[in-house]
């Protein structure tokens, strides 16, 4: 089976998903969007207002800074894949819950297997989380001290940076977020 159909297969069981109680309140599915054949591969935390109410991943304010951010690497959207922990928006956009996060590790999982990026870049603590333990990596540093580094696992490289949405509560951060998102280019 190619790439294309297997990846298809998942988004189309995600759909459907109700393996935890947040399909209940879900305008939307927000399964994933981008290249399947980029090896860059981007993991936020969950959809928020917007993502739930359209299906697309960062498309909200959150979005909006990605796209800025991706510019400074000379990337579009359409460059690279990009997906979230959860695939359903948490009520009032609370964190998500760790049963939720187990829940729906099967979908994230089966992009990761499928897509086989070379660089996963993961958006926040809640991705950062995720893809520590999935790689075991033991590292218990917080995001301004681990953020920006390079951790290799095999053919892979794990990078944490802070979450666009940091910069929508702390403005301060952007020029630190802008400075890591351009060091990526060396990756490229
Ligand atoms: N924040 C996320 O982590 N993911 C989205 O899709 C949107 C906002």
């Amino acid at each position: 089976m190619n790439k294309n159909k297997k990846i298809k297969d998942i988004e189309k069981k995600v759909q459907n998903c109700q393996k935890c109680s947040l399909y209940k309140t879900r305008k939307n599915v927000v399964f994933g969007s981008g290249n399947i054949n980029s090896k860059i591969f981007f993991i936020g935390e969950g959809p928020g207002k917007k993502e739930d109410e359209t299906g697309i991943p960062f498309c909200g304010r959150a979005g909006k800074i990605l796209n800025k951010l991706l510019e400074l690497m000379r990337l579009k959207r359409e460059d690279v894949y990009i997906t979230s922990v959860l695939k359903c928006r948490t009520p009032k956009n609370r964190k998500p819950k760790t049963k939720e996060v187990e829940k729906c590790s099967f979908y994230l999982e089966k992009q990761i297997e499928i897509i086989n990026p070379e660089i996963i870049i993961c958006l926040g603590k809640t991705a950062v989380d995720f893809i520590f333990k999935k790689f075991k990596i033991d590292k218990k540093e917080k995001m301004g001290k681990i953020r920006g580094k390079v951790i290799n696992m095999g053919n892979k490289k794990i990078i944490p940076l802070y979450h666009p949405a940091y910069a929508i509560y702390k403005p301060q951060k952007f020029n630190i977020m802008k400075n890591d998102f351009i060091k990526l280019k060396e990756f490229l």
